[in-house]
């Protein structure tokens, strides 16, 4: 969370704000994925919501770069989280209604951008079938294909 925090912003505005579960809320926040999500994310030690401040508190116009801030916000969580050993998994399967309910936020202010789960590299063995071909193998499109020179 520390790192998230000193994600650039624009206007500095910092518009990522994370809700993460602790052992009494797990479940309650479990229940807030897909059930897809759900089957693994059980197994997993924390799981989080990405929210965006919408708007710009210096005036209240909408951040139109809100949620990109969040994304590098994310980043620095996982990479940070890599670093300490943790990994870090994103969702963007999550009830998006529910969780603004479950976390008493005001949609007009709040966005609910993404859910990420936090915890330690399991064994491939503890996944379904399906789940298991989607891990392996884990490829990018090639440089040529997003660099244009
Ligand atoms: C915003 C975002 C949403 C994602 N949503 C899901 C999801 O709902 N369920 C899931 O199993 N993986 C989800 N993923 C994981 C991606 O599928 C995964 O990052 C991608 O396949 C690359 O694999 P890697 O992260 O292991 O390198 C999501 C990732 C991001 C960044």
């Amino acid at each position: 969370m520390e790192a998230a925090r000193w994600s650039p912003s624009c206007f500095n505005a910092q518009p990522w704000r994370l809700y993460t579960s602790t052992g009494a809320t797990f479940d309650e926040y479990l229940n807030l994925l897909v059930e897809g999500n759900q089957a693994w994310a059980k197994d997993t030690s924390v799981i989080g919501f990405m929210v965006a401040e919408r708007h710009f508190e210096h005036n209240g116009k909408p951040n139109a770069y809100a949620e990109f801030d969040c994304g590098a916000a994310w980043m620095a969580l996982t990479l940070q989280a890599r670093k300490e050993g943790l990994y870090t998994h994103g969702m963007g399967g999550i009830l998006k209604p529910e969780i603004t309910d479950y976390l008493k936020l005001d949609p007009a202010r709040h966005e609910v951008v993404m859910g990420f789960t936090i915890g330690k590299l399991a064994d491939l063995s503890n996944l379904s079938d399906e789940k298991r071909n989607e891990e392996v193998p884990n490829s990018r499109k090639s440089l040529d294909e997003i660099w244009f020179r």
